[in-house]
């Protein structure tokens, strides 16, 4: 069912590209190894999914997000085709995995107005990429970097993981003091998370489990890292160059900044997700599936999860106290234990500010924040 109804608010767009040249085995999200013979019918029926579902989006969009997958995988013409139909908008971030983006890969993206580039480093250590079955070496993922430098980016964000099995303290500096010598304008700091199913939750699940206290010590280690680096941490796993050292630029990503602040967002492709006027969306993950429906000019197979008012705040609050600005509490009450917050004010994990036209608003504080799930679930009434 679409979610246009004609009312065309939407300012925020994900493309889903699942192609990858292998997979790797921590990973679970929608992808697709090789095909690149069906490269080309995949954005044929990505620009007809975006038809079909044009009247959800605003004249002008903020931002679109292509992720994936690895967008940078798709055939270089497939991907210019799909870079040129797309809506204008101020922010146009593409994922790169490290080995794909060459010099021309660079200036395709640079000349088809992607604004932002988000590389999948992981790791700056060997034996930690072969852990994680990375293709790219260390060399590869500088050298994506400066690809994308020597043209004209100047807006690329690093993701690193931490907690790699095998991965000491002094690994994790590295890999930090590495990442932060190629001056990212922005990171991202996931801790590895053993996803069911995958073939590396089979091997080295237990390990996971074992390690899980040792990563509340690394956690602590990347914030004051890269804290002490001039980043600013404004969301749980996410920092980005401190306006100060940079021109005052705000330099946060400003599609996520939509979905942590409970934006309405549209997502076209396979296992894309969709939240518009209180309604999520999740289009089928099966390639065949999709491509037949869009072929016959049918909207593709799609679960529908309506979200009632009471789900939406748990999911306000829940989203917006991973960032570093406060919550306002008006139209929140009944989703916050105000009991607990005054417990977690105590505490010195939450703290209240009043006053101004917003009234009473909610943040946590820094030892909060490394607490993070924790207290935000105390806190959900
Ligand atoms: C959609 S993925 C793919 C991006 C790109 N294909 C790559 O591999 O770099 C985006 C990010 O999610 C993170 N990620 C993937 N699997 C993860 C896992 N099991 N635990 C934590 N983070 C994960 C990685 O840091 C990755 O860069
Ligand atoms: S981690 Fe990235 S490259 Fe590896 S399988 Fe997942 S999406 Fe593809």
């Amino acid at each position: 069912m679409s979610l246009g109804g004609g009312r065309g608010g939407v300012r925020h767009l994900y493309v889903h590209l699942p192609f990858c040249g292998h997979r790797c085995g921590y990973c679970d999200f929608v992808t697709l190894v090789g095909r690149a013979g069906e490269h080309g019918r995949y954005v044929d029926a990505l620009l007809a999914e975006l038809e079909l579902e044009r009247a959800a989006l605003a004249p002008r969009l903020e931002t679109i997000f292509l992720g994936g997958g690895t967008p940078t995988f798709t055939s270089a013409s497939e991907l210019a085709r799909l870079l040129a139909a797309l809506p204008a908008a101020d922010e146009v971030t593409v994922e790169a995995n490290p080995e794909t983006v060459t010099p021309e890969l660079a200036v395709l993206l640079r000349e088809h107005g992607v604004t932002r580039v988000s590389v999948g480093a992981q790791s700056f250590r060997p034996h930690l990429l072969a852990v994680l079955e990375r293709h790219a070496t260390p060399a590869a993922v500088r050298a994506a970097v400066y690809a994308l430098r020597g043209v004209g980016f100047d807006n690329i964000s690093l993701d690193l993981l931490y907690g790699i099995p095998g991965q000491s303290a002094a690994d994790l500096e590295r890999d930090l003091s590495d990442a932060l010598a190629l001056e990212p304008e922005h990171l991202s700091c996931y801790e590895l998370e053993a996803k069911p199913g995958t073939r590396f939750t089979h091997t080295f699940g237990n390990e996971l489990a074992r390690q899980a206290e040792a990563m509340e010590d690394y956690f602590e280690r990347v914030v004051d890292r890269l804290t002490g680096a001039g980043y600013r941490w404004y969301e749980t796993a996410n920092f980005c160059v401190d306006p100060e050292h940079a021109e005052g630029r705000d330099l946060r990503a400003r599609h996520n900044l939509a979905y942590w602040r409970g934006r309405d967002y549209l997502g076209i492709g396979i296992g894309a997700v969709s939240t518009v006027q209180g309604r999520r969306r999740r289009t089928t993950p099966r390639l065949g599936a999709y491509l037949a429906a869009l072929d016959r000019g049918e909207e593709p197979p799609r679960e529908l999860e309506p979200l009632p008012p009471s789900v939406q705040r748990r999911e306000r609050v829940l989203l917006g106290l991973r960032l570093d600005e406060p919550i306002a509490l008006r139209g929140l009450d009944e989703a916050i234990d105000l009991a607990a917050l005054g417990r977690l004010e105590r505490l010195g994990l939450a703290e209240r500010t009043r006053g101004g036209d917003a009234g009473e608003s909610v943040a946590l504080t820094t030892r909060g924040r490394f607490l993070g799930g924790g207290v935000t679930a105390e806190l959900l009434a």
